[in-house]
């Protein structure tokens, strides 16, 4: 590491969540088909691992595949679903390694056997670790999470085992996908989109925005020490008038 990378974060990052976008882009600027960009996109996730790891950010969210994504060709939907699985195949020893904890988000019974059983097998496999949070967001959407927590609460309610008023944030948050993590503190959208295309909604109500032009793979060490420093400087009110 060079003394220019060097970095100390020490403002409170508990969660980091990524957009990863740009991927086609990325390929079609070399001439190449869209979806060798996710294959070298698949190539940043552990270095980026590396770093929260580093960095000692407890968890972190990675945006893989969006309940709008299916509107894309089966033939990139393929391609993308591949390397997932590929990538759960090569990873997951080490991860469990190092105590990482992978947990999907987004109903993954849409999703295709092989890349389903890949989900569960990482989950299986590292439900019990607690070093660090990997929650891959896949067939995932921030309306459909919602309506979901929604739907259990009523039945819930239905079935009587909580009456209406026990319903707060707290109760709701742990009806959603990410029940027990805490909420983005970052959110970096990569390619320099900047919208949130249905990502955590509820779990960004008071994320900072980091946007970047890098696109995803090309978002290497020194783009995200970037966006970590743009973090450091930015002033967390939560609606008040405190100074953090
Ligand atoms: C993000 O890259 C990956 C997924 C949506 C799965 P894109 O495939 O959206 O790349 P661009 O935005 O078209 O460049
Ligand atoms: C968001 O990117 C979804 C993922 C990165 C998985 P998209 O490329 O699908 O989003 P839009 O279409 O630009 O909003
Ligand atoms: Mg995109």
């Amino acid at each position: 590491m060079s003394k220019k990378d060097a970095f100390t974060l020490t403002k409170k990052l508990d969660h980091v969540a990524f957009i990863m976008d740009g991927n086609g882009r990325w390929a079609n600027l070399r001439g190449l088909p869209r979806y060798l960009g996710h294959r070298e996109a698949i190539n940043r996730i552990m270095e980026i691992f590396e770093l929260c790891r580093e960095f000692k950010i407890h968890v972190m969210s990675l945006y893989a595949f969006s309940t709008e994504n299916w509107n894309r060709p089966q033939d990139e939907i393929d391609h993308l679903m591949d390397y997932l699985e590929e990538f759960f195949a090569k990873q997951i020893d080490y991860m469990d390694s190092v105590g990482a904890r992978l947990q999907i988000s987004g109903d993954i019974n849409r999703l295709r056997e092989s890349t389903k059983q890949a989900c569960i097998n990482a989950y299986e496999r590292t439900k019990n670790n607690g070093n660090i949070v990997v929650n891959v967001c896949l067939n995932y959407g921030g309306r459909d999470d919602i309506v979901r927590a929604a739907k259990s609460l009523a039945k819930e309610v239905v079935d009587k085992k909580i009456e209406i008023d026990d319903i707060d944030e707290k109760l709701f948050a742990d009806h959603l996908y990410t029940k027990g993590l805490p909420d983005v503190d970052l959110m970096i959208r990569t390619s320099g989109e900047q919208r949130l295309s249905n990502y955590l909604l509820w779990q960004n109500a008071y994320a900072e925005f980091v946007f970047t032009p890098v696109k995803w793979p090309d978002f290497k060490r020194k783009a995200f020490i970037d966006c970590l420093k743009e973090y450091q400087s930015r002033n967390r009110r939560y609606g008040g008038l405190k100074n953090e």
